[in-house]
């Protein structure tokens, strides 16, 4: 079986287009959607996502700012931003890269940010949200690949859906919306006996492990959809994802490719849940 190709970016690129048609009439009605995005630091990836992120978003006329903090900053400092930003009408979206600077925990930030406002849909209020099937901010990444499934008509309910990895970002909320499609899913990660023998009997397959090219062909099952979400960059500074694609494409019915897969696709759900805040939909 030869694979198809799920590009991320053309599908990511043509839900772009229509969100710039839905932000024009809500800037008919008055409402310039606005997403606020802080990056504390300066490390090199979070600062490539959060321009990709910034550029995605004038594209559609989403109004963006970055706020800039050194990496010496407190978490005092940054919780006292985030209040502000919280009170100002003029915000509908923020965004706090991820990850901070040790002196800060992660998790009293992300529960700082307005559930209504919280378009990372990390906030505790948004997850529980999504596990009992609530209209709520679903998680770019996550919300990304049931996007993509389903661009393909590809069917979710009653199949075998296996995650690898379990982070808070991907791995756990990936598997919960599949749940909420009817999948079956198992989640499996570093401690994991024998892995192989749940992969190969995935129907879909997510990759979310952070290991270049750790998932070959023997682990997939013939015609199994695989969804790559690694970003890992090579020796040679080419990047490339947690799946052997060129394996992948031998056996699976489709396949993400990485670059051009998961990644824009996250971008732009980012670009959904901020028109969603600006029409206060989640309030
Ligand atoms: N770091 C890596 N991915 C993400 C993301 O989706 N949101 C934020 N805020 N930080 C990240």
């Amino acid at each position: 079986m030869t694979a198809e190709i799920i590009n991320g970016k053309d599908l990511a690129q043509e839900l772009r287009m229509a969100m710039k048609e839905e932000v024009a009439a809500l800037i008919q009605d008055g409402i310039t959607p606005q997403l606020t995005v802080v990056l504390v630091g300066d490390n090199p990836a979070s600062r490539s996502y959060v321009k990709g992120k910034e550029k995605a978003a004038s594209e559609v006329g989403i109004d963006s700012s970055l706020i800039e903090l050194p990496n010496s900053t407190t978490e005092d400092e940054l919780l006292k931003l985030i209040q502000k930003l919280n009170e100002d009408a003029g915000v509908h979206g923020i965004l706090v890269q991820l990850p901070l600077p040790k002196q800060i925990r992660e998790q009293e930030v992300i529960e700082a940010i307005s559930p209504s406002k919280d378009v990372d849909g990390f906030h505790p209020i948004s997850i529980g949200r999504m596990i009992t099937g609530e209209d709520t901010f679903l998680p770019c990444t996550p919300y990304g690949i049931i996007t993509m499934l389903k661009s393909r008509n590809i069917k979710i309910e009653g199949k075998h859906a296996v995650i690898i990895g379990r982070s808070n970002i991907v791995g756990k909320p990936v598997g919960q919306l599949l749940l909420n499609e009817n999948a079956t899913v198992t989640y499996c990660h570093s401690r994991t006996a024998d892995l192989k023998t749940y992969t190969q009997d995935a129907d879909i397959l997510i990759a979310a492990i952070g290991r270049a090219n750790a998932i070959t062909s023997e682990y997939i099952k013939e015609g199994a959809v695989v969804i790559d979400v690694g970003i890992n960059r090579l020796d040679n500074g080419k990047l490339t994802g947690d799946v052997d694609f060129e394996g992948a494409l031998e056996k699976a019915s489709f396949v993400t490719p990485v670059p051009k897969g998961v990644g824009p696709m996250t971008i732009a759900m980012l670009l959904k849940n901020t028109i969603k805040a600006a029409k206060g939909l989640n309030n």
